[in-house]
């Protein structure tokens, strides 16, 4: 999300717990107002989401299919625990926009494998406005697979515009502004080993310079 401004998150508990101290040399912890889901719930929900994924796609040709960037992390922890044969591919599409929401939808990437008569596992970071997957899901439709399943690691329920749900989520959170683990702000934060909360004066900040261009 480059300029993007769009809060991520929903029905979990918020840990309260002040940003992890030990790395506060990252300069993040100004930024950063608290951890909403730390390493730990989202390494456990993970397994559990992998268990239930290769009981569905067992014995299915199956082809995952990653939207770049923010899925990087979850991505990458959630394939170690599949236990299936599959394919990854990965798809680039991004929005950019010069106000507070969603702007235009770009894609960067093409898909390359062939997912005719396959199963397709669509992984994304965060299904929010439901804008990006709307756009995603026909043009692969189109390819012919066998069937489409959505996982993703977020899911924030309250602010969809578009009629799209997931398969598989990890995480449904509230309307706040999400970074970390793969999420970003102006391409910051997705490093972050946890999904944290923005503090409001960094995006508003931000939003303010967007907004005077
Ligand atoms: C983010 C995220 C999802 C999308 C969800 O992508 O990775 O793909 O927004 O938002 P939506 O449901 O409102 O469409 P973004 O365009 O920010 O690119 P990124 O993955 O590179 O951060």
């Amino acid at each position: 999300m480059s300029a993007k401004l769009k809060s991520k998150n929903s029905k979990i508990k918020t840990s309260g717990k002040p940003a992890a101290s030990k790395r506060s040399e990252g300069g993040w912890r100004t930024e950063v107002e608290r951890v909403l889901i730390t390493e730990e719930q989202i390494a456990r929900r993970i397994k559990i989401l992998a268990g239930e994924i290769e009981r569905d796609f067992r014995g299915r040709e199956t082809v995952v299919v990653s939207l770049l960037s923010g899925t990087v992390m979850f991505l990458a922890d959630l394939i170690r625990h599949l236990n299936l044969p599959l394919r990854l591919d990965f798809i680039g599409v991004s929005s950019y926009g010069a106000g507070t929401e969603s702007g235009e939808l770009v894609f960067t990437k093409e898909l390359r494998l062939d997912v005719h008569g396959r199963d397709v596992l669509l992984v994304d970071d965060i299904l929010d406005t439901g804008k990006t997957l709307s756009r995603v899901l026909p043009k692969l439709r189109a390819l012919k697979p066998r069937r489409i399943k959505v996982c993703v690691l977020l899911d924030k329920p309250e602010r969809r515009v578009e009629k799209i749900q997931a398969d598989y989520v990890g995480f449904s959170v509230p309307d706040f502004f999400v970074v970390g683990y793969g999420l970003d702000f102006a391409e910051r934060y997705r490093n972050l080993p946890f999904v944290g909360v923005l503090h409001p004066h960094i995006y508003k900040k931000v939003c303010k310079q967007i907004c005077r261009k």
